[in-house]
């Protein structure tokens, strides 16, 4: 079983990436978190969509995305909403709005995130749902995971050093696998 993670910061030090990167340490057996890196994605151009089409950073995460059994979404929280980085990734993922199907139908997508803040990004993935209804994917409810503190639950290399948090995210991937498992 093949999963897709994207965190949505593309900063060096971030949380989100680390929480992949703990989400992929702790996967189950026959479960393959694969991360994406979203850094090179341009902005989303109409113009140059229509003059020279997806660009191929979009098409290999597309194709990745079409491939695989699931997503994980990983998504730091801004101004109460989504990161517009990740955003502006799966609208040009989107494009044509033909592939969609093909893309994103009925592929099962997960949701968690950190933040410093006390929060844990239940307001960004919230604000995920629409964009995910939009795409048709079915996403996993069984389980959530909300980090906050995230100073604290990381180190200085982003290491995950929080057992509690340890323990949450292994039960968060382990369910999530589960309800790719049965949705394939
Ligand atoms: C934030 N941050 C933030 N945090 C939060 O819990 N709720 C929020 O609404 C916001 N808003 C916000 C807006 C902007 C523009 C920035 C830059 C930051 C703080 C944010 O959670 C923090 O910067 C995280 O470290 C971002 O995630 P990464 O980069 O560590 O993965």
């Amino acid at each position: 079983m093949n999963v897709v993670g994207i965190s949505g910061s593309l900063r060096r030090g971030s949380f989100n990436s680390a929480l992949l990167r703990a989400a992929i340490e702790v996967a189950p057996e026959g479960c393959v978190i694969e991360p994406a890196d979203i850094h090179g994605v341009p902005l989303y151009d109409g113009d140059v969509e229509s003059a020279q089409g997806i660009p191929a950073t979009v098409q290999d995460l597309k194709e990745r995305i079409a491939r695989a059994d699931g997503v994980l979404i990983v998504t730091p929280e801004y101004n109460g909403a989504l990161p517009g980085v990740l955003k502006n990734t799966i609208d040009w993922c989107s494009r044509p709005a033909t592939d969609i199907e093909r893309v994103f139908g009925d592929r099962p997508v997960g949701l968690i995130g950190a933040t410093p803040g006390m929060g844990g990004t239940r307001l960004s993935q919230n604000a995920w749902l629409p964009v995910i209804r939009a795409l048709g994917m079915q996403p996993f409810f069984g389980k959530s995971l909300y980090v906050s503190g995230a100073s604290k639950v990381f180190d200085a290399q982003g290491a995950l050093v929080d057992a509690t948090i340890r323990r949450l995210l292994t039960d968060y991937v382990a369910g999530f696998a589960a309800f790719v498992a049965r949705s394939r």
